[in-house]
């Protein structure tokens, strides 16, 4: 048996679960009366959060079925940030921020972060990548430097310290490798300093000329008082001359400056030639037409070489000689000739069209000087005038050394030339009035028009001597006919 009281208490129960299922929610509402609104069955609580003018404003509502089907309202855009619907009373009391979703709310905020977060670290990895590479470089040229130099020492010991290198090998090194200017200077220094000096064998504008002995083997050393200091340093700048070297031209071995605390030694060691110059061998000997045609040939090779620029990497500029004569050419043991004494020599720089140093105009020895030096007419300004004096130098040279041509038993003395017609230390004013008032030239015996040989070196003379320095040949000119002489069968008559 039931009991009514029972009964009612569970119809009451039964009503109150009904009637809460059928009402709807109460939620937070800002814009409602007592801040409270009641949705309707099955509407929900809503809340949102949203960036209005930079502020974050929240709202908290009931929403209604009709507003929850389109579910827009529920779920977060990119306008609205945030939004939540939720299913119990007041469930919508707690307050939201947008702070955890700006990145994706905000664009232009977002990428500047974006680009924060991506370029600082991958800058300052830049940096550290190129210290690193930097780093590593340095190490790798002071590794390079320290390589280096360990490859000099054991070539200066292949050099100097195995005793089969003799000066003949160092200077085949020296042209084949490198840079094509000379010895290194650490070579060039341990080779003067082991040098011992024998003789004097010259005496010149600058000081002594040394016999010396280098491993047995003779070398020149031309000594400079540390007055002419300049003039030591400007031979052994003209020798070093990127691919100076030639047959023709006196093969420089090496430069020192040796400061004992008091005075400084200046050295320009060069190859030795017991002949002496020419002027001493002229003195002494008398040549055979064959020998004076190798020593013309010679002679005008090395004039050739010093006077042609050679273009390129591996080029030479043109350089003028500005002192030659019979003392400033060496002769060698197989009868050519070597030309030394570069001291006052100057470079052409061809892409600015100027000369190395400021010339000064009246250089050289009084007399071998051209014309146009003597009485100052000479074009400064262009390189070819000192080329062109040189061919007058050249000329007269080539009167000496014919000279002592002898053809058929027959020569001449030895004489400088204008013996006949200056005093022995001539004053430039005693060469200048023979030379350009005058017009006179040395002397062309008649005998030699009946050598072939002779012939033609009286005719080159006189085209290297011409008072017109444009008329005078070159030296390539020169060159080329005196070799046309050697090829020449019957030069003996
Ligand atoms: N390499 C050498 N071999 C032999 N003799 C030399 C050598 N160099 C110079 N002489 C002699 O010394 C002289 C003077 O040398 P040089 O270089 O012309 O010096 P300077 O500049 O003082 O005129 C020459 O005329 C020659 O007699
Ligand atoms: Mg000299």
């Amino acid at each position: 048996m039931t009991c009514p009281r029972k009964k009612s208490v569970q119809a009451a129960l039964i009503f109150l679960c009904v009637a809460h299922l059928t009402a709807g929610l109460k939620c937070v509402c800002q814009l409602c009366a007592n801040h409270t609104c009641e949705t309707t069955v099955d509407g929900a609580c809503w809340n949102s959060v949203m960036l209005i003018d930079g502020k974050e404003e929240t709202v908290k509502s009931c929403l209604s079925p009709s507003e929850m089907k389109g579910q827009v309202f529920c779920y977060s855009s990119r306008n609205v940030s945030k939004r939540n619907c939720c299913f119990t009373d007041f469930c919508n009391n707690e307050t939201l921020h947008l702070q955890p979703e700006r990145p994706l709310e905000e664009p232009g905020w977002s990428r500047l972060q974006l680009a924060v977060v991506i370029l600082v670290p991958s800058c300052l990895l830049s940096v550290g990548i190129l210290l690193g590479v930097f780093a590593v470089q340095g190490l790798f040229c002071a590794y390079c430097r320290a390589h280096k130099q360990d490859q000099e020492e054991p070539l200066d010991d292949q050099m100097l310290m195995s005793p089969d290198k003799c000066l003949k090998d160092l200077i085949y090194d020296m042209s084949t490798s490198g840079s094509g200017s000379g010895l290194p200077l650490l070579v060039q220094r341990t080779i003067a300093r082991t040098i011992v000096l024998q003789e004097t064998i010259g005496k010149g504008r600058f000081g002594e000329v040394w016999r010396g002995k280098w491993r047995g083997e003779d070398v020149a050393v031309k000594i400079f008082s540390s007055r002419d200091e300049r003039s030591w340093f400007r031979e052994a700048e003209i020798y070093q001359t990127i691919m100076l070297r030639h047959d023709n031209i006196l093969g420089f071995i090496a430069a020192d400056n040796k400061d004992n605390g008091s005075w400084t030694q200046l050295w320009l060691v060069s190859e030795y030639h017991e002949h002496g110059s020419l002027y001493d061998y002229l003195n002494r000997y008398t040549v055979s037409v064959e020998g004076m045609i190798v020593l013309a040939l010679s002679i005008a090779s090395g004039l050739a070489h010093l006077h042609m620029e050679i273009i390129g990497t591996q080029g030479k500029p043109a350089i003028a000689h500005r002192d030659l004569k019979s003392k400033n050419i060496l002769v060698k043991k197989n009868g050519t000739a070597v030309i030394a004494d570069l001291g006052l020599a100057v470079k052409h720089d061809s892409s600015t069209n100027t000369i190395d140093i400021p010339s000064n105009h009246r250089v050289g020895t009084k007399r071998y000087m051209a014309p146009e030096i003597l009485d100052e007419t000479i074009n400064m300004n262009s390189f070819e005038s000192f080329k062109r004096a040189d061919i007058y130098s050249l000329g007269l040279v080539f009167w000496e050394l014919a000279r002592r041509c002898s053809v058929r038993g027959l020569h001449e003395d030895f004489q400088l030339p204008y013996y006949d017609l200056v005093p022995s230390d001539p004053s430039i004013e005693d060469v200048r009035k023979v030379v350009c008032d005058q017009k006179l030239r040395p002397n062309i015996p008649n005998q030699w028009q009946s050598c072939e040989a002779m012939r033609v070196m009286g005719k080159l003379m006189r085209e290297c001597w011409y008072a017109n320095p444009a008329a005078r040949l070159t030296a390539l000119r020169v060159k080329k006919t005196v070799s046309q002489l050697s090829a020449t069968k019957d030069v003996k008559d």
